[in-house]
């Protein structure tokens, strides 16, 4: 039948054209091409007229079916059409609404006094260095001009590897490290991790961190020593803090020094936190050895210069009023979010 053929036809070329429909207007010409009132359906009237009784009802059947058919596609492309556009609207920019919280994680508090000592050093000429945890022992204690019985040395102290290498006891070998790979003058700091044989508890734990320096150069002396400790204390603390220098041993400085800054708690009267001295030790120090520039090959003659180390979690713990060392290991990110 010429007109069953016909409405197929219609249907299947309005399918394909609603198929790549993009806008809600491409599906409006459709319907109005297939279904509307000036549509092909309505073209087919003269033809339904001519076909004979007997096949009417099937044929009016099909062109209604056909219409339907059409009907429920045109409903469903302009759904698809909305659901697109909403999910593009999406990805625009509504500048109106407020802002997602971002959460991001933050540098630990041990990293941050890291970067700031780094940052003071730089500024003075330091050069920010580093070396490896794992250490020989030459580096670590022999170099350093550690004699052989030296407590610090022992396996109660020190951890050691089968091999007989060790766990750095200080940042002091990165001094070594250094001076081995270059000629004087030598201008470094180096912060890293150090690893005794402690029992933790509120101020001990099996591992710590140090920033070490090392300056040498033709004239180099205690007194520049002490003006470099006093400019990093004033920077990291605020001004008004003081050095104190008091006598000490460190087999790799002669003479050696522990140096003490203003206790910060409370400004140098004495608390309970500066055991009531006014001071919190926070910095070994020295002349570098003469024994340990020979051990590098360095001329004792011709170049001198001083060397220091500083507990990074004390500086922290001083500054940020934190009373348990074991806060810096706990990852409770209560403790962490403060900082
Ligand atoms: N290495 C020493 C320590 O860990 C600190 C120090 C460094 C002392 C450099 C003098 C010179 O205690």
């Amino acid at each position: 039948m010429e007109l069953l053929d016909q409405i197929q036809s219609i249907v299947r070329e309005a399918e394909t054209a609603l198929a790549s429909a993009k806008t809600e207007n491409d599906v409006e010409t459709i319907r109005a091409k297939t279904i509307g009132r000036n549509g092909a359906f309505t073209a087919l009237g003269p033809l339904m007229g001519k076909i004979p009784p007997e096949e009417k009802p099937v044929a009016g059947r099909a062109f209604n079916e056909a219409k339907q058919t059409l009907l429920a596609k045109i409903e469903e492309t302009k759904n698809r059409i909305a659901d697109s556009a909403a999910e593009s609207a999406g990805e625009t920019i509504d500048v109106t609404l407020p802002g997602r919280k971002w959460h991001a994680g933050r540098k630990h508090p041990v990293c941050q006094t890291f970067d700031e000592c780094c940052d003071i050093f730089r500024r003075m000429g330091f050069i920010a260095t580093s070396g490896p945890e794992i250490e020989t022992v030459f580096n670590n204690f022999d170099a350093l001009n550690a004699p052989a019985d030296h407590p610090s040395r022992s396996m109660v102290d020190t951890f050691y590897f089968a091999d007989g290498r060790i766990m750095r006891s200080h940042t002091s070998p990165v001094q070594i490290r250094t001076m081995l790979a270059q000629k004087p003058p030598v201008r470094i700091v180096a912060p890293g991790r150090c690893y005794r044989r402690d029992t933790p508890d509120a101020t001990h734990g099996v591992y710590f961190h140090q920033i070490e320096g090392l300056y040498i150069d033709t004239d180099v002396s205690l007194a520049d020593l002490k003006s470099t400790l006093m400019a990093f204390a004033a920077e990291f603390f605020g001004e008004g803090i003081r050095v104190r220098m008091r006598p000490s041993f460190f087999p790799f400085t002669e003479p050696s020094v522990e140096c003490d800054f203003t206790c910060v708690m409370c400004g140098g009267k004495g608390c309970k936190v500066c055991k009531n001295s006014g001071w919190i030790e926070c910095v070994g120090a020295g002349m570098v050895n003469p024994n340990v520039l020979r051990n590098v090959g360095y001329d004792p003659e011709q170049c001198q210069g001083f060397a220091f180390g500083m507990g990074i979690e004390r500086l922290t713990m001083i500054k940020h009023r934190i009373e348990d060392l074991r806060l810096f290991s706990e990852n409770d990110v209560r403790f962490l979010e403060q900082f």
